[in-house]
């Protein structure tokens, strides 16, 4: 079916520029071979050191988050146009640390991705529902509204340009991850949603990955499912060692 597949790393509000060339340093020589896209999501203040070190590699710098607006009396915003121009490639976008912590709304997420598409970044979108919603049976609802809140504003060319990540709230940074079946299933209706929206064939193009507590040990059971198109890697990206061998798994694939 030749989806593209993805291993990212998201670093969080982790590592100081210094600590990040290091690591990149150590991570460079385990990834030669590998040909899947490798991405990294850095701090700001890493962009730029982190994409002149990686330039003639094959791992890809992006950013964690971006504002909607284009530029303005914003303070202590970032604009997408600094972020390509520090050297992201591409931006996490609606993260639930985003949603839950800094109160971030569907709306505001939509017009983050449309405004990362406007400056050629390439936006990764998680959604994903809480232990709450899915104990109350809402997981598909959850899911159906955070998809169709941002990619109702996507014009249909543009629809395969953004990744999509299902990321479950109750798995993030809590050991807890979805079983490859469960993951698979809410990969499925996500799809189900992109082709009510854009047709089966733009929806069969758009590459959906899993994130929440991805390890090493788990990772080539998610990848094995048909419906999982790659890993968004938190708390195992943090170490050069343990993200080079949730790497190393996605090549046998
Ligand atoms: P985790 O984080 O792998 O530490 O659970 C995933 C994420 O926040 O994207």
């Amino acid at each position: 079916m030749g989806r593209s597949v993805y291993i990212v790393g998201n670093w969080k509000m982790y590592k100081t520029a210094h600590e990040a060339t290091s690591y990149i340093e150590a991570l460079l020589p385990k990834i030669e071979h590998c040909k899947e896209n490798i991405y990294l999501a850095v701090p700001f203040t890493s962009i730029a050191p982190c994409a002149a070190f990686c330039k003639d590699s094959n791992l890809v710098i992006g950013a964690q988050n971006m504002s909607d607006a284009r530029e303005g009396a914003f303070t202590g915003e970032i604009a997408g146009l600094m972020l390509k121009e520090a050297g992201a490639f591409f931006v996490i976008l609606g993260h639930s640390e985003r949603r839950h912590l800094f109160h971030e709304t569907d709306a505001m997420i939509a017009r983050k991705v449309v405004r990362a598409l406007q400056d050629d970044i390439q936006p990764i979108l998680c959604v994903g529902e809480t232990l709450e919603e899915r104990k109350q049976n809402r997981t598909e609802e959850v899911l159906r509204a955070q998809i169709e809140a941002v990619f109702s504003h996507v014009p249909k060319e543009d629809a395969s340009r953004i990744v999509l990540a299902y990321e479950p709230v109750w798995a993030i940074g809590t050991g807890q991850q979805a079983d490859e079946k469960t993951a698979a299933q809410a990969h499925a209706f996500c799809r189900s949603v992109l082709a009510d929206l854009f047709g089966g064939k733009i929806a069969s193009a758009i590459s959906i990955l899993y994130g929440g507590s991805v390890r090493p040990e788990t990772a080539q059971f998610l990848l094995q499912e048909e419906e999982i198109d790659g890993v968004l890697v938190g708390g195992a990206s943090l170490d050069p060692d343990s993200f080079a061998r949730i790497i190393e798994v996605s090549q046998k694939n």
